[in-house]
């Protein structure tokens, strides 16, 4: 990363997460420049890493090697047009939900080494996971470069077809919400059960961390490790069988397919000129 200048457009969240990631992963020895029009952005993250920063779009996007557009899906029209004239070798790379391949080359009037990336919000603390898929024009030696810095904030996922992003939008963009909603659901069910809020909130975050940690460490097969927590006529059982019997399963799924749906839908909105 230490011949890699990367320019960010927009300095929210996201671009925060992954300036911090990389600076946890590289250390100082690292290029960036930062562009956002709230100087307030600017100010809180330069106060915190060695980068540069400006308000307007400038010199620095023609000569960095990446351009990170982390903007809103609905400021990415109009800050892909602006950024034509800058546009010659470099990567672009967009985070936005919603905002496919093909639309951003129109907008770039016809720049292709595009590629589009669908993190998550435990991006935020280096535990995000992200769904990657380039453009054909990208190389070997760029994609690599992309791979790189998303892995700064968590792991990777990469695709082979941007089709499948609306997927990974459904799993993993959306995922977290899901999860909150299922420990909501524990810790209600823990005070209803007699557990004090606090006692719940503990018991859930906790199980949901142990098992997760569980099934990625484990070489069993996640079936194996729930039947082995399932003996038949015990707690467990009796639990999983009252899922099945209101098909706990299947709307989890109706959920997430839901989710893919809105996403690819979204897609079109965003895209229409
Ligand atoms: N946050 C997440 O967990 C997450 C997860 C997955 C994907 N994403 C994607 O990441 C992208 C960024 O999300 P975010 O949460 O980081 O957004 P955000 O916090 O709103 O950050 C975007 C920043 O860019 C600024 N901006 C807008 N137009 C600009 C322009 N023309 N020039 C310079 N700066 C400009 C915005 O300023 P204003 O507020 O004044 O417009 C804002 O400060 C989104 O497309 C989102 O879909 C986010």
């Amino acid at each position: 990363m230490k011949n890699v200048k990367i320019c960010f457009i927009g300095g929210g969240n996201m671009a925060t997460a992954i300036i911090s990631g990389l600076f946890k992963k590289y250390g100082e020895d690292l290029n960036i420049h930062l562009i956002d029009h709230k100087n307030k952005n600017l100010e809180e993250i330069s106060k915190k890493f060695k980068i540069s920063t400006s308000c307007n779009f400038d010199e620095s996007i023609r000569s960095c090697d990446v351009i990170i557009l982390a903007i809103k899906p609905q400021q990415m029209k109009e800050v892909a047009i602006s950024l034509r004239p800058y546009t010659q070798s470099q990567i672009v790379l967009s985070v936005a939900a919603g905002i496919r391949i093909v639309d951003l080359t129109r907008w770039l009037s016809g720049y292709k080494a595009i590629v589009r990336c669908m993190p998550n919000m435990p991006a935020a603390i280096g535990l995000g996971i992200t769904g990657i898929v380039a453009s054909l024009e990208v190389s070997q030696s760029q994609f690599d470069i992309v791979v790189s810095i998303m892995q700064s904030i968590g792991e990777t996922v990469v695709l082979d077809n941007e089709r499948l992003i609306d997927a990974v939008t459904a799993i993993s963009g959306s995922g977290p919400a899901f999860v909150f909603y299922f420990i909501e659901a524990m810790i209600q069910a823990a005070v209803e059960l007699g557990l004090s809020y606090e006692q719940g909130r503990k018991l859930a975050i906790n199980t949901f961390i142990g098992a997760s940690h569980l099934v990625n460490q484990s070489d069993e097969s996640i079936s194996i490790l729930r039947q082995k927590v399932t003996s038949k006529g015990g707690t467990t059982h009796a639990g999983l069988s009252s899922m099945d019997s209101y098909n706990v399963k299947n709307s989890i799924g109706m959920a997430l397919g839901a989710a893919s749906i809105r996403a690819s839908l979204l897609a079109v909105e965003l895209g229409i000129e």
